[in-house]
């Protein structure tokens, strides 16, 4: 016996995973334990960890690799591979990146090999009269595509969609138009509109409004309206887990079936200091 014990949020998707120490390492069977639990309910929290650079970095590797990311002007400055998600300013100059994920998406679609999963621990949570603030919201892309009408299920089989970069990065218009070169870096990408998750076998919708921006074949507008209705009905209450930080909690995401969203319900003030890295992923099919 592993001492190790998983408990479900008993929304759609989520898990709390009990008796890991990840400071004190984790042996093959326990990995192999953490990992399935993963799989199986797409989002995983360890509470109470004390996670250096290192040990993140470390279980990311175990996890499949540290996937890049696209910018390196949020890194820490002694490990690359950490993203700081922080809206903490040190001599003037924001020390990680303020604005991450404040509209729903999934990290890094726009890329021929999206992530596998996203590993965010929380070094600081912001709190104001007794009340925790920035929680994230995930919703379950599995199980938004297995309740779907089974007509609309044939209709989506086979499309692709078109995931855009700039698109993205534009957040909705929130962020800045990226130079010719970042357009030229980052061609746009195709992907199925339903993608096989590769370890559960399980369906999941994969387009997001606001990352993709067609879909192969199909006239704009009628592109257009399947990816806004898919990415209404993805965030529908009924597969939303919702997670409410603690300092020390490293929270793991699987980016194939989950979208998730970074609620910005705080200010300075009020500190919010995250480390995140993440997994390399496949090309999705
Ligand atoms: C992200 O989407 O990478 C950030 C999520 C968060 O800060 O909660």
């Amino acid at each position: 016996m592993s001492g190790i014990e998983v408990v479900p949020s008993g929304d759609a998707c989520g898990a709390e995973i009990r008796g890991i120490d990840l400071a004190a390492g984790i042996d093959d069977a326990e990995f192999a334990e953490l990992d399935a639990a993963f799989n199986e309910h797409s989002v995983v929290v360890l509470r109470g960890q004390a996670v250096t650079p290192e040990c993140q970095i470390a279980l990311t590797k175990r996890l499949g690799g540290i996937d890049r990311y696209t910018f390196t002007e949020h890194a820490h400055p002694d490990h690359p591979e950490v993203l700081r998600v922080s809206n903490l300013s040190q001599d003037g100059k924001p020390l990680g990146n303020p604005k991450a994920g404040h509209t729903w998406h999934t990290d890094q679609s726009y890329v021929e090999e999206p992530p596998r999963c996203t590993l965010l621990y929380a070094l600081e949570v912001p709190e104001k009269d007794g009340v925790v603030l920035g929680d994230t919201l995930y919703a379950s892309a599995a199980a938004a595509y297995d309740a779907l009408p089974e007509e609309m299920k044939q209709k989506l089989d086979g499309l692709q969609a078109v995931h855009q970069f700039a698109a993205r990065k534009r957040g909705g218009g929130k962020n800045k138009e990226l130079t010719a070169k970042q357009k030229a870096d980052h061609p746009d990408v195709i992907h199925p509109v339903v993608r096989v998750h590769p370890f559960t076998g399980r369906k999941c919708i994969f387009v997001r409004e606001g990352e993709c921006t067609a879909i192969v074949g199909l006239a704009d507008d009628e592109g257009l309206e399947i990816i806004e209705m898919l990415s209404h009905h993805v965030t529908k209450q009924e597969f939303i887990h919702r997670h409410k930080w603690q300092q020390g909690d490293l929270v793991i995401w699987d980016n194939c079936a989950l979208q998730h969203l970074a609620i910005l319900d705080y200010a300075p003030p009020l500190r919010r200091h995250m480390h995140r890295t993440t997994v390399k992923g496949t090309k999705p099919v």
